[in-house]
């Protein structure tokens, strides 16, 4: 193994820079191998200065740093590129340019750090014949075919401290507390963070709601001399029979992005006699330091990758099973996505504690 390359695709998640550092130390102390680091994601392989080369020098004092130094996209699917022309809208698969600059670069190895998205498009790669291996980065915790991605543990960490926050603010005004948390498709965050900041309420796209559920709930808590409630909510919670809310439609190249669900119900709550505050925490759960926990599990991804592209893995994400860092099939582990397991512990224990999921 003499060059590899790696990426970073999608949104960016705490410890992206930790597995960065630790494909170039391996790579450069174990394998003696050169790195070259692909800037903002697949397009980086078609951008004039798209590709940098990452020495020791490069990655050193970024284990801290939240971002990426490769810059990362989260649009731009090569498969699929979406191009208007003339006012009309075209869709081309340019996936063989990309090929056409991994053999120029002579790559023996393409890492990519991603999501769902980006990962699927390393498995389609692979499948055209390209020597990748993935390394599962989301704060949502929606990639399956591992127990955790980096960066969801630091999202969890920033979500928990607001209920802090909020829980005190709370107490004194005798207020509902609504906080909207990122989470797509999968709402981890808020049932994670919500039992570990003592919310009342948690609202996930696995479980939708009936207001009705939630304002009882609330009433309960009053009757029984507690005059404040806090409220978890994934960005793509939706009611029962209704649809997710958006706060911009998707157009040629966004996807649409959700955002507003937590006003909604907070409306309706204040609309019921009880004084409420929305928060949307937002892009804080991205932004700033991984925990330990993050730079120690995206430390042993990024070294793990690394080894299975010098064993010769490739089309396989690093992922950690029972503690341990192994491989997976992108195929496995892109099969089925990663959703809250409605009849599964997390949510038994949740509602142990008498929290709500607003389907009472
Ligand atoms: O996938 C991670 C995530 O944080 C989602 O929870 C959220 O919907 C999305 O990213 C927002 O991404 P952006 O604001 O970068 O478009």
């Amino acid at each position: 193994m003499k060059r590899i390359a790696v990426l970073t695709g999608g949104g960016d998640a705490p410890g992206l820079n930790a597995v960065i550092r630790a494909v170039v130390k391996t790579a450069v102390n174990v394998y003696g191998c050169d790195v070259l680091g692909v800037r903002n994601g697949y397009d980086g392989f078609l951008a004039p200065d798209g590709i940098m080369p990452l020495d020791l020098g490069a990655v050193r004092g970024i284990l801290p740093r939240g971002g990426t130094i490769l810059g990362t996209a989260n649009r731009g699917n090569p498969f699929a590129r979406k191009t208007m022309r003339a006012g009309q809208e075209f869709v081309e698969d340019i996936s063989d340019e990309i090929i056409a600059a991994i053999w120029t670069l002579a790559l023996d190895a393409l890492i990519v750090i991603g999501g769902d998205g980006t990962l699927r498009i390393a498995m389609e790669l692979g499948e055209k014949g390209m020597p990748v291996i993935g390394v599962p980065k989301t704060i949502d915790n929606d990639v399956g075919g591992t127990e955790t991605a980096f960066g969801f543990d630091t999202a969890l960490m920033i979500a928990t401290e607001a209920f802090d926050r909020l829980h005190t603010t709370a107490e004194a005004h005798h207020r509902v507390m609504v906080l909207e948390l990122m989470g797509r498709d999968a709402g981890f965050i808020a049932l994670h963070a919500g039992v570990a900041g003592g919310a009342d309420v948690i609202l996930i796209p696995e479980i939708p709601f009936r207001n009705e559920s939630i304002v009882k709930k609330i009433r309960k808590r009053v009757e029984h001399g507690s005059h404040f409630s806090l409220v978890s909510v994934s960005e793509g919670a939706k009611p029962q029979g209704g649809q997710p809310v958006y706060s911009r439609g998707g157009d040629q190249v966004y996807v649409p992005r959700l955002g507003g669900i937590s006003q909604k119900v907070g409306e309706y709550i204040e609309g019921q006699g009880f004084e409420t505050r929305v928060t949307v925490l937002g892009h804080l759960q991205r932004g700033g330091s991984p925990t330990a926990f993050d730079r120690w599990l995206a430390t042993r991804y990024g070294a793990a990758a690394v080894r299975a592209a010098a064993a010769g893995h490739f089309g396989q994400m690093v992922s950690l099973q029972n503690g341990r860092v192994v491989d997976v099939p992108l195929a496995e582990a892109l099969a089925v996505p990663k959703r809250v397991d409605t009849n599964g512990d997390a949510v038994w224990t949740a509602r142990s504690m008498g929290i709500a999921f607003g389907d009472e």
